[in-house]
């Protein structure tokens, strides 16, 4: 049996704490900006695609704040790909919903025959910056509609995705009514509450002040889950991008060759020389706009 037990950091007396994502299948990342949610997806992901193989778990990832924190990861062969718009995302959320939903398809039609039933590999949906998909942001109609039906297929999967093992993690800053619907806000049990701005957002995620009073760390939460009597104060690891590119680069394909044309970047040593200088170079140079030197 796959153990789903995550260590998710340490507490001030040095012990590792765990989260069962087996258990505990949906989680939710709040906290201020600075505050360490990014950095700890970002552990998340490293940890979990170095330890299951692809047909244990599978990613789905969708970055709003324009993928940057998440673009090294498209090389594992766990991450399905990594989402930056709000279509593309309604577009891979309702995807992880035709998943579930065939998947207990195929389970109902096997358990009224009493076959045995397939184990699903794990697909978990990971969002940062949910907040951004919130239909409150709508631009359009039409933008809304389809921000409410990704709010539909996450209330949905939130409520029934723990036996087909389709899972969300849920990073924002504050999910309050308007970034998350208390129907999937509620089914997000497993809660990592890094320092919040203020009493009111530590109330709405935790339903309780005290993250706002956390030290100022960053990658310092709180972790509140239905098998824990007490929040616990945890730090949270991290990924050194010198390991993340160790980790990362032997996946990269040989062909994969990408670079800036160079006609288009100015590197720092060859930075438009100033008035003084050019003054004793011995070819003068012309400098176009942008400081292209020709
Ligand atoms: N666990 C951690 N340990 C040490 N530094 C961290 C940790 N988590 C975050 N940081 C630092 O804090 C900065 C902000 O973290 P980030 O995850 O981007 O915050 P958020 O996503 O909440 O805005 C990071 O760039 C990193 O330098
Ligand atoms: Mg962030």
């Amino acid at each position: 049996m796959t153990s789903w037990s995550i260590p998710i950091g340490k507490t001030r007396y040095n012990q590792t704490v765990y989260h069962n994502i087996n258990k505990i299948p949906h989680a939710k990342v709040a906290g201020a900006t600075g505050s360490g949610k990014t950095e700890f997806l970002r552990y998340l992901v490293t940890y979990m695609c170095m330890r299951y193989s692809p047909k244990q778990l599978e990613f789905i990832i969708i970055d709003l704040k324009n993928g940057v924190s998440f673009a090294p990861f498209q090389w594992f062969p766990h991450v399905h790909g990594i989402f930056k718009t709000v279509p593309e995302a309604v577009d891979a959320i309702k995807k992880a919903y035709e998943t579930m939903v065939e998947r207990l398809i195929e389970v109902e039609r096997l358990r009224a025959v009493f076959r045995r039933e397939p184990v699903y590999s794990r697909l978990i949906v990971l969002i940062d910056e949910g907040g951004e998909l919130s239909p409150a942001f709508a631009v359009t109609d039409e933008d809304k509609a389809m921000r409410r039906t990704a709010m539909h297929y996450l209330s949905s999967i939130a409520r029934i995705g723990r036996e087909p093992r389709v899972n969300i993690i849920y990073g924002t800053q504050r999910p309050d009514a308007d970034t998350l619907p208390v129907a999937i806000r509620g089914q997000l049990e497993g809660v990592f509450c890094f320092r919040t701005e203020n009493e009111l957002d530590s109330k709405i995620v935790l339903r309780h002040e005290g993250a706002e009073k956390l030290r100022w760390i960053p990658g310092r939460f709180l972790y509140k889950s239905p098998l824990v009597k007490h929040d616990i104060e945890i730090q949270s690891p991290y990924v050194p991008q010198k390991v993340l590119k160790r980790l990362i680069e032997p996946l990269i394909p040989s062909d994969t060759f990408y670079d800036i044309p160079r006609d288009e970047v100015r590197f720092r040593d060859e930075q438009v020389q100033e008035a003084g200088d050019v003054a004793c170079l011995e070819t003068p140079m012309k400098t176009k706009r942008w400081g292209r030197i020709s």
